[in-house]
């Protein structure tokens, strides 16, 4: 299966998202992983030399560079891995509409901000037009970084409404903005690791529980992790 993490707003929480994504169905699911890091700024490659400089005995993933018409290369990995995890960088290039054209999963990680929900009209038609070639495509947005202020809270149902007035859908499950994937990042650990109970792991088991559950037509109850990732903590 291909998962592509994915979109043109730069910062929105692509690698971050991919990277956890990629540890959760290794370590938790027991899967084989292959991340695929598309962009030229080498974020997730410079994690994964993090993480394997890490001294703890840390599930090994492995990350291959990948830029332009890479269709063929990923249906060529698809087959030597459970899941394929792309990191696509922040711009509508060659690499993201090859990777659309055949992930069998889409992310779009967006925050709740202005500049970030403008990039939703273009994400859209980019969405339609792979669709064409790629029609099976379980697509949605993930709403990222958001803040945890309760007076704040009308910001990402107002993120949501947007989202939804187009034809991707938006996922229930959120992150929050939480210190938690800044400081795993740096040591090459995810959030799971570094805090298996915390808040942030259970957002990112929920986020990955989710978009498989809507691939599979299947509704979806956050409700069963409501309590762990509570709302206005850190
Ligand atoms: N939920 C979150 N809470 C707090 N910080 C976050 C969260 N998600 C991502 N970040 C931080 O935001 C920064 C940008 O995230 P990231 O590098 O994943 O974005 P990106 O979309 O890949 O950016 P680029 O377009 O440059 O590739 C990083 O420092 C990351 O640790
Ligand atoms: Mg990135």
């Amino acid at each position: 299966m291909i998962i592509l993490v994915g979109g043109e707003k730069g910062g929105s929480g692509k690698s971050c998202l991919a990277q956890n994504i990629a540890v959760y169905l290794r370590a938790e699911r027991d899967a084989t992983v292959l991340m695929v890091d598309c962009d030229p700024q080498r974020t997730t490659s410079d994690w994964i030399q993090e993480r394997n400089n890490n001294k703890r005995d840390l599930p090994n993933i492995n990350c291959v560079q990948l830029y332009g018409k890479i269709r063929n290369e990923l249906l060529s990995l698809r087959n030597h891995y459970d899941f394929v995890v792309i990191d696509c960088g922040g711009q509508d290039n060659l690499a993201l509409r090859s990777s659309m054209a055949v992930a069998d999963n889409i992310l779009i990680p967006l925050r709740p901000k202005r500049r970030d929900l403008k990039t939703v009209p273009h994400m859209e038609d980019l969405v339609s037009t792979c669709k064409m070639v790629n029609p099976k495509m379980n697509v949605a947005f993930v709403i990222t970084q958001c803040p945890s202020l309760p007076s704040l809270a009308s910001r990402i149902i107002e993120a949501k409404e947007v989202c939804r007035s187009f034809e991707i859908p938006v996922l229930n499950s959120v992150t929050f903005s939480r210190n938690m994937y800044d400081d795993s990042e740096e040591l090459g650990l995810s959030v799971m690791e570094n805090e298996p109970d915390g808040k942030a792991a259970w957002e990112i088991r929920s986020i990955v529980d989710e978009l498989f559950a809507r691939g599979r037509g299947e509704t979806y109850d956050i409700r069963q992790f409501e309590e762990k990732i509570a709302v206005g903590q850190s």
